[in-house]
């Protein structure tokens, strides 16, 4: 069997990337690359670039970035395999020779079980009258349960038996995780349960959660995961609300089925659920591609108070603005569209307050003393708030906390810095610094073939430091001395997709200038630098634990010859 690689060779060297991104996004052709509107987020002046010699995309409004394969993924929201599949079928590539890497290639079939299995319990439901009552007494109508395709699975095994009696593939159920083996034959997962079939974003049925009718056991039970489906990487409801909530740049997230039924019937379409106890930093990062803000609708228990507390730096570490909805006497969402009339984003909004004024009335909520709590207080704000890296963002909720605590802004930095100690300070300023070195020097290699093998021979795997780039640092230099190649075929398609945006970012800025050598030596200068002083550092710390005087002398002597070569090197350690 041909190796992977030879097909994403195959894939990428049919399909010029312009032509693809083409079929889904109009391109503009400025200089050697392409320009348009960025498909993934909303914007009207395009930030959307493709460069047919890099082979890749990168837009610079949402960083959204990779080559076709992750285009196709993230455009058609499907796995890396279908897309391969996707992209071979459309370039007449047979893949059967290919077959064995994709066993896992099984979305079809489970879609394909998940949608008949829907509607089979869609129909169960007209003839399950207890069932159906329950949803209406619930506030249901007919054009509800058939819009979210409700459904109800009673006793005995009804899905398998509809299976036989159909002739349908039980291997295709199995996996979707409909019915499991039992005995010589199968039986229902599902029984005695109504169902809420759960959509991926294009709308297509992708599992299911099963809430109990009546009697004893587990509220709810969801389809077990498998390649399509995956708990904390969907939203329910999202494929029904994402346009609104583009539209109004704002989601309102809530915990359980229920409440996103009920809102989008009162009117609120831009809220999803998110089936779980808090915000996974998937689905976070889902709706910062979507939306700037979202407030946060969970329950009003303490349970529903602690997830949010746990949600708001996951959404917050997206750049996402977090407002949190305050009860006052309802239990959940879906209590307030049953007794209140006249439900929509406004009244929700005036319910809610900013995370700032969240956090102040219930983190450690339970502690007695005041002057620990207001600590705990300000350490979740400003934790919180540094997670923040758009700068604009950071700013709105620095001055706000700032009015909130009653605190002036430099008082409140200084106490977000002394949480840490002045050693710990120190040392992230100069991995920060160190970052942007490492960036840098990784763009340049990659800009160009030269500049990649100056910088090869410049620096030793040994004194390069940064963890994160490493691997690829240690790649482009075997691949220079095997193939004279910043990178080859194969590889290229590992390194792109794994680079940091902001190496791309600055592959895109070094594309159209001159390979600058002076800037790529003084870059090796400062990262042996940094390689020296890092020396320098663990030689200190070694001293701590060693007792033994010769060993201790030796680290000594070893840190003055260092500290002598920094000097010599004479460069300033300025970014
Ligand atoms: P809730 O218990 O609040 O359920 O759990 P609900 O959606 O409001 O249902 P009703 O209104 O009582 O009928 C919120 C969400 O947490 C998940 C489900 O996604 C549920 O919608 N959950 C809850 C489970 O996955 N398993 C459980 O046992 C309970
Ligand atoms: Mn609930």
């Amino acid at each position: 069997m041909p190796g992977f690689e030879d097909l994403i060779f195959r894939i990428k060297s049919q399909n010029p990337i312009e032509n693809i991104i083409g079929e889904y996004v109009e391109l503009k052709k400025t200089g050697k690359n392409f320009k348009g509107l960025c498909p993934f987020h909303d914007e009207k002046t395009p930030s959307f670039i493709v460069s047919p010699d890099k082979a890749f995309y990168h837009c610079f409004g949402c960083k959204a970035s990779g080559d076709i394969i992750k285009f196709i993924e993230e455009i058609e929201h499907i796995s890396f395999m279908e897309s391969l599949e996707l992209l071979a079928e459309k370039s007449g590539i047979d893949i059967t020779q290919y077959k064995g890497h994709f066993q896992k290639g099984d979305s079809a079939e489970i879609i394909r079980a998940n949608e008949t299995a829907a509607l089979f319990y869609n129909n169960e439901l007209k003839y399950s009258k207890p069932a159906y009552d329950y949803l209406i007494k619930r506030g249901l109508e007919k054009k509800h349960i058939n819009l979210f395709k409700l459904g109800f699975a009673k006793y005995g095994n009804a899905l398998t038996k509809h299976i036989t009696s159909k002739k349908l593939n039980f291997s295709e159920f199995e996996k979707a995780g409909l019915i499991m083996k039992s005995g010589n034959g199968y039986r229902d997962r599902f029984y005695n349960r109504i169902m809420f079939p759960i959509s991926n974003h294009s709308g297509k049925t992708i599992g299911f959660g099963g809430r109990i009718f009546e009697g004893e056991g587990p509220k709810y039970i969801n389809s077990s995961e498998n390649t399509v489906f995956k708990k904390g990487y969907y939203l329910y409801g999202l494929n029904m609300s994402k346009k609104v909530v583009r539209q109004k740049s704002i989601a309102v997230i809530t915990e359980g089925y229920m409440d996103f039924i009920s809102l989008y019937k009162a009117g609120v379409d831009n809220a999803v659920a998110q089936l779980g106890t808090a915000c996974s930093s998937m689905q976070a990062n889902l709706i910062s591609r979507m939306a700037e803000k979202v407030i946060l609708m969970y329950d009003a228990d303490d349970a529903g108070i602690s997830a949010a507390l746990r949600s708001i730096p996951i959404l917050l570490k997206e750049n996402i603005a977090v407002d949190v909805f305050i009860y006052e006497k309802y239990k959940d969402p879906d209590e307030i569209v049953e007794k209140e009339s006249n439900i929509d984003l406004e009244y929700i909004k005036k319910h809610s307050v900013d995370f700032i004024e969240f956090a102040k009335r219930y983190e450690s909520r339970n502690m007695d003393d005041e002057i620990i709590r207001k600590k705990h207080i300000i350490t979740f704000i400003s934790n919180a708030i540094r997670l923040v890296t758009n700068n604009a963002l950071k700013n709105v909720y620095i001055n706000i906390a700032s009015k909130n605590l009653d605190i002036n802004k430099s008082a409140f930095w200084e106490e977000n810095a002394s949480l840490k100690s002045r050693e710990k300070k120190k040392k992230i300023v100069i991995v920060e610094k160190t970052n942007i070195l490492y960036t840098e020097l990784i763009s340049l290699m990659l800009s160009n073939n030269d500049l990649a093998t100056e910088c090869c021979e410049g620096i030793d795997d040994a004194e390069y430091y940064d963890i994160k780039t490493k691997n690829t640092f240690i790649q482009i230099c075997n691949n220079l001395e095997n193939t004279d190649k910043i990178v080859d075929n194969s590889s290229k398609n590992v390194i792109i997709n794994n680079l940091d945006e902001k190496i791309i970012e600055r592959i895109f800025y070094y594309e159209n200038k001159e390979p600058d050598i002076k800037k790529a030596r003084k870059v090796i200068e400062l990262i042996k630098r940094d390689g020296i002083v890092r020396k320098i550092e663990e030689n200190e710390s070694k001293k701590k634990h060693i007792k033994d005087d010769e060993e201790r002398k030796r680290l000594d002597q070893m840190n003055i010859l260092l500290r002598k070569k920094l000097k010599r090197g004479g460069i300033e350690y300025d970014r």
